[in-house]
């Protein structure tokens, strides 16, 4: 079917995607009324706010919240903008907070949103703020699955796990991963890209561009690792591939060809890390069954739940959500999960390798970075280049993780939202 967005022609196996898309004014408009506002965007992680009263502050589709759990240990998501005359009522990136007071003329809430402050007599009606319509308003819809927690600024959206479709088994596998829960180290790493959000959609879960692209961390490597073959990384794609997993979510799953906390692969941290990981996987196996510890353990993956919220559950886990600012720019916010309760010295590879490969100043980020700006500018000539050809492997039953499936079932979703009435 060829459209206005995509050209999706099954049986000839062409699939293409107008530039338009990653550039239009109109296109970034429509987006927020038709795609953030009505899907299910990541807020946090449970992790984040380990006590009653603690707080986190950001831009969630492109409106400022408060992320927090009240004095009882509730959580909720307020707008972050008090009810007087707008101002944000919590300026801290995070932080323990039994109320909010708005610094601009000193309304208070308290922190399960309730208006708070005393009047002076004879200045408000005495019964002012009693009906509930100067307390801080709510996002509508907080929902949460594995200590994921999600809003919707769509009252009437489905519920969070029938959003989720087969993307829940996946937060599943990760959620399991230790017998403690698992957790936010660190705080957040934000940074921005001059380039389309879509770009970075469809990056994350590229197959196709990590050897080229990224030849410099393959060879560094080989360097550091003596014995560290790269012809086992390229067998070992071989037999990775791509899911669609329903209402746009998708994922590429391998064979995990490098060393992780948890894994058991090639053991790219010596024999001390060999022994550690060996303890984790044994726990998993008694834990979850050995069918579910191979998956865990021995394979690796690339998430993308529609339409913004990336988990690379791959040497670490980051997990990354972003939104655009503009339709050639966009806001990063990434995240490092990891086991509750793991040896300090599986920490510190977890950590050096988020930092050292997906970390904004690693080895992967810049290059993917350039890739995709690149593209942007490349999308200067959409008038006389007009299309993008995501068609690779489009005729196979079984599409492999080099293959394009995943971004075709993410742009499906994004056409139908799109083109909704
Ligand atoms: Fe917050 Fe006035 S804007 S008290
Ligand atoms: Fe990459």
């Amino acid at each position: 079917k060829e459209g206005r967005w995509i050209i999706d022609d099954r049986a000839g196996g062409i699939f293409k995607v107008n530039r338009d898309a990653f550039t239009s004014q109109e296109v970034f408009e429509q987006e927020r009324s038709r795609i953030f506002d009505r899907c299910w965007l990541f807020v946090g992680h449970g992790s984040e706010l380990k006590k009653p009263n603690d707080y986190v502050t950001r831009n969630v589709g492109g409106r400022e919240v408060i992320f927090n759990r009240d004095r009882k240990g509730e959580f909720h998501v307020f707008l972050n903008t008090c009810p007087h005359r707008g101002a944000m009522v919590a300026r801290e990136k995070c932080g323990s907070a039994l109320a909010f007071k708005c610094f601009y003329h000193g309304w208070s809430f308290n922190n399960n949103g309730k208006f708070g402050t005393r009047n002076p007599a004879g200045v408000y009606p005495d019964d002012f703020g009693k009906d509930g319509s100067v307390d801080l308003a709510r996002v509508p819809r907080l929902e949460s699955y594995r200590d994921f927690y999600f809003i919707n600024y769509d009252r009437d959206a489905p519920p969070l796990e029938t959003y989720l479709a087969g993307a829940a088994e996946i937060l599943d596998l990760v959620a399991d991963h230790s017998p403690n829960g698992m957790e936010i180290v660190g705080g957040v790493q934000e940074y921005s890209i001059r380039a389309n959000w879509k770009l970075l959609v469809e990056n994350s879960y590229d197959g196709y561009h990590a050897a080229e692209t990224h030849e410099t961390y393959f060879g560094y490597l080989m360097k550091t690792i003596g014995d560290f073959d790269i012809s086992q990384i390229q067998a070992d794609s071989m037999i990775s591939y791509g899911f669609d997993l329903g209402n746009g979510h998708a994922m590429i799953e391998g064979k995990a060809p490098w060393g992780r906390p948890i894994g058991r692969t090639i053991p790219v941290w010596g024999e001390e890390g060999k022994e550690a990981i060996a303890k984790v996987v044994a726990e998993l196996e008694e834990r979850v069954g050995p069918e579910r510890a191979a998956r865990i353990a021995d394979r690796d993956r690339n998430l993308g739940i529609f339409p913004n919220f990336v988990m690379n559950d791959i040497m670490a886990i980051t997990v990354r959500t972003f939104f655009p600012t503009a339709p050639d720019q966009m806001n990063v916010n990434s995240f490092a999960l990891a086991p509750i309760g793991e040896s300090a010295e599986d920490r510190k590879r977890r950590l050096d390798n988020f930092l050292e490969f997906l970390g904004p100043g690693g080895f992967a980020t810049p290059d993917d970075v350039e890739a995709l700006e690149s593209a942007q500018r490349g999308y200067a000539a959409s008038k006389f280049a007009p299309w993008n050809d995501i068609s690779r492997g489009m005729l196979k039953e079984v599409p492999r993780g080099d293959d394009e499936s995943q971004m075709r079932a993410f742009w499906r979703e994004w056409t139908r939202r799109m083109e909704e009435e």
